[in-house]
């Protein structure tokens, strides 16, 4: 992994309990980042501040449910009450769809999915830029949002309606607010990995009535490095999107999918 520096930076991260969102936040914090945590249950939360605090992090989190509008202005409440502003956010958590033809998908699973997937983006940033736009103003440094999309977004993806649907929502989210908040001093692109082993990925796969092996062939099929992701290839294009240095770059969807989308 890269190494990036975040000294002093105030950063909140969902999905910090597990996957993407637990290894950034503990690399976002190995850079000097002042973290805010959530997901979607205390367990999953203090495993994350309790970890990281011992290794020395300052941390604190805030269990709830992103497709609930109040988790994240409870959120916005707590960045504001112990750190004044917020410097970075990396929008992750999300759930995946099982895989089911469009007519035969249930209502209610589309409308969960792009609640918790599109929704919780939406209503993220909602709470986030505010507290953001007063700290460009108040200390003149460069804020940045990074939201999770996936290459599920960027094409058509078979058996994964509401998903794409969800995820092509969040490019558009990130794309338009990159162009009304980049003349505020506010970054805001979003990431599109392909099939990466966390557990969403890995534990669908284990119980597969195809079996592990043939489950993860079919998954890589079309994918030119026929190979599964790693977490920290991913996780490393996070920080690198994120990181103060890389002040040119806004309004992106990148790909980290080996080749996937082209
Ligand atoms: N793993 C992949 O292959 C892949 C590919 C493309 C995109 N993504 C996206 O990456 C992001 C992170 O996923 P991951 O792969 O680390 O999966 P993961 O399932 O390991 O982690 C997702 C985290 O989000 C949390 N979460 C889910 N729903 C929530 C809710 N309603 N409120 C609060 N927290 C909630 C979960 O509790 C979990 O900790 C997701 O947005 C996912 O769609 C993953």
């Amino acid at each position: 992994m890269n190494a990036y520096d975040f000294s002093g930076k105030v950063a909140f991260v969902s999905g910090a309990g597990r996957g993407f969102g637990r290894r950034a936040a503990e690399m976002l914090a190995k850079g000097g980042a002042r973290l805010v945590v959530t997901d979607h249950t205390d367990e999953l939360v203090n495993a994350t501040v309790s970890t990281l605090a011992a290794s020395g992090a300052e941390i604190c989190g805030l269990s709830g449910d992103i497709a609930v509008e109040e988790t994240s202005e409870k959120l916005a409440a707590l960045i504001a009450e112990r750190h004044g502003h917020l410097d970075l956010a990396l929008n992750n958590a999300g759930i995946a769809q099982p895989q089911v033809r469009l007519h035969e998908t249930e209502s209610r699973l589309a409308e969960r999915v792009i609640a918790v997937d599109l929704m919780g983006v939406f209503y993220a940033m909602k709470h986030q830029i505010p507290l953001m736009l007063s700290t460009v103003e108040r200390t003149g440094s460069q804020c940045a949002i990074l939201n999770v999309a996936s290459a599920a977004g960027l094409m058509g993806s078979p058996k994964l309606a509401a998903y794409s649907a969800a995820k092509a929502g969040v490019i558009g989210l990130t794309r338009t607010a990159a162009v009304e908040y980049g003349r505020k001093g506010i970054r805001v692109n979003c990431i599109c990995p392909s099939f990466t082993k966390t557990e969403m990925v890995t534990a669908p796969l284990e119980t597969s009535p195809h079996g592990r092996e043939k489950a993860e062939a079919n998954m890589v099929a079309f994918n030119p490095m026929q190979r599964l992701g790693e977490i920290d290839e991913v996780v490393d294009a996070m920080l690198w999107a994120l990181s103060p240095a890389n002040s040119f770059f806004n309004g992106q969807a990148l790909s980290i999918d080996g080749g996937l989308s082209a």
